[in-house]
């Protein structure tokens, strides 16, 4: 599990999960938080909860798979009644940063596609302004010509690099991942349409308007901050 507490990832993924109601077309979000929510819904549909879950990775579905989530495919669904999903940093006013797992084109897919997108989150994930690198999502052939139209945004662009392979991360979309360092980011919005409009790009991890609530876990319950 990469950072936080694993008991308060579970706390904040249990919690959110419990939002879940019959008949809802649910976003399994991705990461170790997610995980979590994933796990408790398969455990619901045991129950006899009635949903259907719409995958935002490859590890979202093998999981939902391995406990029990009936699945649809994202391309045939069109509308999505509540998304969880976990964020590599959560500021004040919810603007997020996504994509530590390269999972971030597909999360935005789904999550903005949800009437009611929920975060989980641990602690370490909350700050004040975001600061972490962005991850940005590119045609291959296009990571040269990006490369240096980040660093004409004041951004320092970093190719990601697969821990146990030579050579770079591949996205489930068979794209690169650059992570980028903006230094701390005042006005999310202006740097995600800055962002989004480089030929090449195909998404970036700024999900800024699209979260509707928040849940941090912590080790005595959980927190919710609603936008
Ligand atoms: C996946 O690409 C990310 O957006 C994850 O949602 C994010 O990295 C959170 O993961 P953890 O819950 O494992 O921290």
């Amino acid at each position: 599990t990469p950072g936080g507490s694993d008991a308060a990832k579970r706390r904040a993924g249990e919690h959110a999960a419990d939002l879940v109601t019959d008949g809802d077309t649910v976003g399994l979000g991705t990461g170790s938080t997610a995980a979590h929510a994933i796990r408790a819904l398969g455990q619901a549909v045991e129950d006899g909860l009635d949903i259907r879950g719409v995958a935002t990775s490859y590890a979202s579905r093998d999981l939902a798979r391995e406990v029990g989530v009936p699945l649809v495919d994202l391309g045939a669904v069109e509308r999505i009644d509540v998304a969880i999903d976990g964020a590599d940093q959560v500021s004040d006013d919810l603007a997020l940063i996504k994509g530590g797992g390269a999972a971030h084109a597909r999360e935005k897919v789904v999550d903005a596609a949800a009437e009611r997108f929920v975060v989980v989150a641990d602690p370490s994930k909350e700050a004040s302004l975001l600061d972490r690198s962005v991850p940005v999502e590119v045609l291959p052939d296009a990571r040269g010509t990006v490369r240096r139209a980040i660093r004409e945004l004041d951004g320092t662009p970093t190719l990601r690099a697969a821990e146990r392979k030579d050579g770079p991360v591949v996205t489930d979309n068979g794209n690169l991942v650059l992570d980028c360092e903006f230094g701390a980011i005042s006005d999310p919005a202006a740097l995600a349409t800055d962002l989004a409009t480089l030929p090449g790009v195909v998404e970036h991890g700024l999900f800024v308007d699209l979260a509707d609530e928040v849940h941090v876990g912590h080790a005595d319950g959980v927190t919710v901050r609603r936008a």
